[in-house]
């Protein structure tokens, strides 16, 4: 059994994370300075570490003290269309956190790094379905960021011989995801506007696409990722593979909360038309695995919305660049 720190184990997918390898019986830390997740998402049993991942004598004495086997980063914050317009603190939050935990890791020890990228790496991709082959132009600074990490594990595993397992997930959702948060996740956002009785709003003109992936469906391949030696110093694709359009999500949203399909179109942002991607390669290594529906994965998650409610989220105040930003976030 190993010692495993997951830094933003107390956010959507790294709570779950942290429990499934709680459940098979490591040992795990984790590490979150509460930006975007709660402590009610942290399972018995599972040490927390409030604090920040920028923060390098923080992060340099927790390694020095727990002597982690693997660690699974996921702390950042990933509002992407936000990133534009939060530049310094995106490269700082996402990307030199990212470095400190790259360099304790290298000076501990640690065996496998795992680390969650995006499909944002990818940008607006003329090849669809994208495959880890296809080249990454990503179009936003939080892409830009991700693929940095991304090229810094692959320059340490050189020069250290530190293993990686880099994952790019896409539009995840489900149990636990923080739907008070109004600059992502749009089945969150549209899963909080019905219960506020409001319409569910839609950049454009709705006929944008995207897979949605269900949190059940990736957590236990990313928990599977340290066992296996095909996936050591491998990138996959991971999430679901049927797109669908944001008009269709809405329609399947308001279905699974049992309202009304509401809609209103606010004006298009800047963001990629199309984007999702090939699974065959995380298949091929860790195997044919069931995906939920998304009806069922849908199902799901409202019953938890309609029992749990929206948590409050702060508003994000320090935004660096008001040029085009969206008139839909200001209010
Ligand atoms: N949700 C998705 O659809 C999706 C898709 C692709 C990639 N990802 C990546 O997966 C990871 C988890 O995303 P999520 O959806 O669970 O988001 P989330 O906001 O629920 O979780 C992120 C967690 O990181 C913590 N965090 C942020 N900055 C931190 C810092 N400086 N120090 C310590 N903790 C910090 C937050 O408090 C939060 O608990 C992120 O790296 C994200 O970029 C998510």
């Amino acid at each position: 059994m190993k010692s495993i720190l997951v830094t933003g184990g107390a956010g959507f997918i790294g709570s779950h994370l942290a429990a499934e390898l709680f459940r098979r019986g490591h040992t795990v830390t984790v590490l979150d300075d509460l930006s975007g997740g709660f402590v009610d998402n942290v399972a018995d049993g599972i040490v927390l570490k409030q604090g920040s991942i920028t923060d390098a004598e923080l992060v340099d004495d927790l390694f020095q003290r727990s002597h982690f086997d693997c660690v699974y980063h996921l702390a950042a914050y990933a509002a992407e269309g936000l990133s534009h317009f939060i530049k310094r603190f995106n490269y700082n939050n996402n990307l030199m956190g990212s470095v400190n935990l790259i360099n304790a890791a290298v000076n501990t020890g640690v065996r496998t790094f795992a680390f969650t990228s995006s499909i944002a790496v990818y940008g607006a991709s003329p090849q669809l379905p994208m495959t880890e082959e296809t080249p990454a132009h990503p179009e936003d600074s939080y892409g830009i960021a991700k693929l940095a990490v991304e090229h810094e594990l692959q320059a340490s595993q050189r020069m250290f011989g530190m293993d990686y397992v880099i994952f790019r997930p896409h539009n995840v959702y489900g149990e636990n995801q923080n739907i008070g948060d109004k600059y992502r996740n749009v089945v969150g956002i549209f899963m909080n506007q019905i219960l506020q009785n409001k319409p569910m709003t839609i950049f454009g003109d709705g006929t944008q696409t995207r897979a949605f992936s269900y949190i059940g469906d990736i957590v236990p391949i990313m928990a599977d990722a340290i066992e296996v030696p095909a996936a050591r110093n491998e990138i996959f694709n991971i999430g679901a593979d049927q797109p669908y359009s944001v008009n269709d999500l809405a329609a399947a949203v308001a279905r699974s909360m049992g309202a009304p399909a509401e809609i209103v179109h606010v004006p298009s942002r800047n963001e990629v038309a199309h984007a999702y991607s090939s699974h065959e390669k995380v298949r091929r290594v860790f195997g044919e695995r069931k995906l939920h529906s998304l009806d069922d994965g849908l199902e799901r998650m409202a019953r938890w919305v309609k029992q749990h409610g929206a948590r409050s989220s702060k508003r994000f105040s320090n935004i660096e660049i008001a040029r085009n930003f969206p008139q839909a976030w200001l209010v």
